[in-house]
């Protein structure tokens, strides 16, 4: 029997690097349909009169997607390959694009952004958190609405729960644990797999490290990227909430401002600032 020394460790890997292609068993409990149901009922009732076009950051294996691009002419955008390869062969008919929520670049605008899921945590910090809606603004067209579900606060996160579940089908089972850890305002959780087949069990490791930012953090954001934006306590996973943000119209191009003429006096001023 191996010493505790010499046991080998599991490998760890990126996160979703080795589970793109059970994700969608992973999540089979999710209710997707009911939450792009109120995704589009959010859409009618703060965004642009006829949206027609969505965009999906983040957007995994396509899972929002399927339901939505039923309504809309929908773009998702994802880091990672594996995860799109998935969704491009469940989506044929959606444009699928590889990019970073902080960078990836269009050359459009969409009515409507999505990015759920908690995908959002992921970002490494405020400075990042601010790109990344400042670039969901650049994407979107005035008066479109962005839809971000983020990852928990400081105050809902609970360091040293024990998470368990086991998935699949009797002859084909998926386990996963993780012990939920911390590091300052991150969460890091180790989510361990183990997966069994008649040839052997395969046990790999996957670190999730995500941000643990606050309401009012992201409220400041999304006013800084030029949104209004509310957040409702009552999302779709407990204890997360959701943000509904709508780009505010730019300013009306620059109208040349009255010119103030001074009595008694042929001579004009321009209005401070002009
Ligand atoms: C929890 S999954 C959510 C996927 C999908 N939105 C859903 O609801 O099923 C998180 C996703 O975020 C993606 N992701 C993480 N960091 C990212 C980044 N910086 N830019 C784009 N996608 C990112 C991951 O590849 C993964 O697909």
């Amino acid at each position: 029997m191996a010493s505790a020394s010499t046991a080998r460790r599991p490998p760890r890997v990126l996160p979703y690097a080795s589970t793109a292609e059970l994700y969608d068993r992973i999540y089979s409990w999710k209710d997707y349909a009911a939450e792009s149901r109120q995704i589009v009922g959010w859409i009618r009732r703060f965004g642009r009169p006829q949206s027609h076009s969505l965009l999906d950051v983040a957007c995994g294996t396509g899972a929002h997607l399927a339901y939505l691009s039923r309504t809309y002419e929908a773009t998702g955008v994802d880091v990672n390959e594996g995860m799109l390869s998935v969704a491009r062969r469940k989506l044929p008919r959606v444009r699928f694009v590889r990019g970073r929520m902080e960078s990836f670049r269009l050359g459009r605008r969409f009515d409507a952004i999505t990015c759920l899921f908690s995908a959002i945590g992921y970002l490494p910090n405020e400075s990042d958190l601010r790109r990344t809606l400042r670039n969901f603004a650049r994407h979107l067209e005035p008066g479109g609405v962005a839809i971000v579900e983020p990852w928990l606060t400081r105050a809902k996160y609970r360091t040293g729960a024990v998470h368990a579940q086991i998935l699949g089908t009797p002859d084909r089972p998926i386990v996963r644990m993780n012990i939920s850890g911390r590091r300052g305002n991150r969460s890091i959780m180790d989510q361990h797999h183990l997966i069994a087949t008649p040839h052997g069990i395969r046990h790999w490791v996957e670190r999730h490290d995500l941000g643990l930012f606050e309401v009012a953090t992201f409220l400041a954001a999304f006013r800084a990227a030029g949104f209004r934006v509310q957040f409702r306590r009552r999302g779709f996973m407990k204890g997360r909430g959701v943000y509904v943000a709508v780009l505010r119209s730019p300013p009306s191009a620059a109208r040349p401002r009255p010119r103030r003429v001074t009595r008694g006096s042929s001579s004009s001023r321009r209005a401070p600032g002009s």
